[in-house]
């Protein structure tokens, strides 16, 4: 067993963070977390375990424990594209470059570099759960399970289902792409890992006929298992959308039974507000994308608004529309375009006149709230909060090692709230050292 002494943090719900700066945290062999708090002594005297059993690790003044980061939506293949081709909007940018780089994945071995790379660049910058798009080709992203596996990242995998509104060179039938997504389903079961799990992926309502979206529903609702999907991103798509289904873009959906509470869809930032009731009657998430609602010109979505309205809401990078890999990157983002909008809210821009939607009330996240989105918010969005997301006793142990003084030493001793804003607002990646999923140690502090 493991005990890590030191500064320790979390949260409990979107307003609950909670410190422990001479805290102690016990992993069981298992990887499960038996012991955390303050009171080290009484722990031990009341579990009674021998000297022989226990490892102590001594947390330095600039480091702490903290759950590892959820990623709820990134696309695996456009890893090979990151950082590229941001010059464009959502409906560009998918035939422009995007189907054309995933349509190369139907060669395996290119499937495999690529994967392999992500998972490592993930896993390199704190993400211990993923929610991955990979692409229509079904060997592939079988190849993608077996890499999340073999690196030890917990996941959901999607194979992406797309037969309609998309080029000719990557498309499927309805039969097609039903038959290839059930046999990925059984395939994933089979490899019986307790960290990867099938997510059903229909692209978007746009790539998808009102047939295959009903088929997806169907097995997603017999077989029990995730959902992801993008929603109501770009004003463009949304129009194209509502022309084709005759109603909302939320309704697309749940007519099809796509949206539960295992169901998470990214962006939504044109939902009007019955979608967002809507969303909130099925218990399905949202995943907030902040760097690629910017980077493709899609809005600035307004996470308070769905967070009130009782939304779940976790973090995005949506690799490749969004520029990181990192949702430490995306945390810090999401904290500016919640800045951002308030000033468009309270007219604090020169020169603009009223505000376009004045809400004089509009509160901006908190840095702490920020967090927790890219933990336990993240972690509830997957419907994974049951085994990871926090440091609740029972849980899996999936959680950074973070030392404030890699990249440069504090010029004073910081206190537990100033290390992990340190952390969060210089938003460098160098600083997570280690990175834990089930216990098992899966970045190494030679690997930064
Ligand atoms: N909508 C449909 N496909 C995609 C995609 O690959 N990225 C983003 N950002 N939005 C999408
Ligand atoms: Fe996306």
């Amino acid at each position: 067993m493991r005990i890590y002494r030191g500064t320790i943090v979390h949260t409990k719900s979107f307003d609950e963070f909670e410190s422990f700066e001479n805290g102690f945290l016990a992993v069981a062999e298992d990887g499960k977390i038996i012991g955390v708090g303050n009171d080290y002594d009484s722990w031990l005297s009341s579990n009674k375990f021998s000297p022989a059993e226990l490892t102590e690790v001594r947390l330095s003044e600039n480091q702490f424990l903290m759950p590892g980061f959820v990623d709820c939506h990134i696309h695996a293949p456009q890893y090979a594209q990151y950082g590229l081709g941001l010059d464009m909007p959502l409906l560009d940018w998918l035939n422009t470059y995007t189907f054309p780089l995933e349509a190369k994945f139907s060669d395996q071995s290119y499937a495999l570099k690529v994967y392999k790379s992500v998972v490592e660049a993930t896993i390199r910058c704190g993400t211990t759960l993923a929610s991955y798009f990979a692409t229509n080709n079904l060997e592939s992203t079988l190849i993608l399970a077996r890499e999340a596996v073999r690196q030890g990242q917990r996941a959901l995998i999607g194979k992406v289902c797309s037969n309609c509104n998309s080029p000719d060179y990557y498309v499927e039938t309805t039969e097609e792409s039903a038959k290839a997504t059930e046999t990925f389903v059984s395939e994933l079961q089979g490899l019986k890992s307790p960290l990867v799990l099938p997510t059903i992926t229909p692209r978007f309502a746009l790539s998808c006929s009102k047939e295959l979206l009903k088929e997806l529903g169907d097995i997603a609702k017999r077989l029990d298992v995730h959902v992801q999907s993008h929603i109501s991103e770009n004003l463009a798509e949304v129009e194209v959308v509502k022309g084709i289904f005759k109603t909302s873009y939320a309704g697309a959906y749940d007519e099809a039974g796509l949206l539960t509470k295992k169901t998470v869809m990214a962006h939504g930032v044109h939902l009007e507000d019955e979608e967002i009731a809507l969303l909130k009657q099925r218990a399905t998430s949202i995943a907030h994308c902040p760097a690629s609602n910017t980077m493709l010109n899609s809005g600035l979505c307004d996470v308070q608004r769905l967070i009130s309205a009782g939304v779940t809401v976790g973090l995005g990078t949506d690799v490749s529309g969004g520029n990181s890999v990192s949702i430490q990157d995306a945390l810090l983002r999401a904290l500016d375009v919640s800045k951002h909008l308030e000033f468009f809210k309270k007219q604090n821009i020169r020169g603009t006149g009223e505000a376009k939607n004045p809400d004089p009330k509009y509160v901006q996240l908190k840095y702490k709230q920020a967090f927790y989105l890219a933990t336990l918010g993240g972690a509830k969005a997957l419907s994974l909060d049951h085994l990871t997301g926090n440091f609740m006793l029972g849980k899996e142990f999936d959680a950074l090692l973070v030392d404030v003084s890699v990249v440069e030493e504090p010029v004073r001793p910081l206190n537990v709230n100033e290390l992990v804003e340190k952390f969060i607002y210089t938003g460098n990646d160098r600083n997570i050292v280690e990175v834990f999923v089930a216990g098992k140690r899966v970045k190494k502090p030679e690997s930064n």
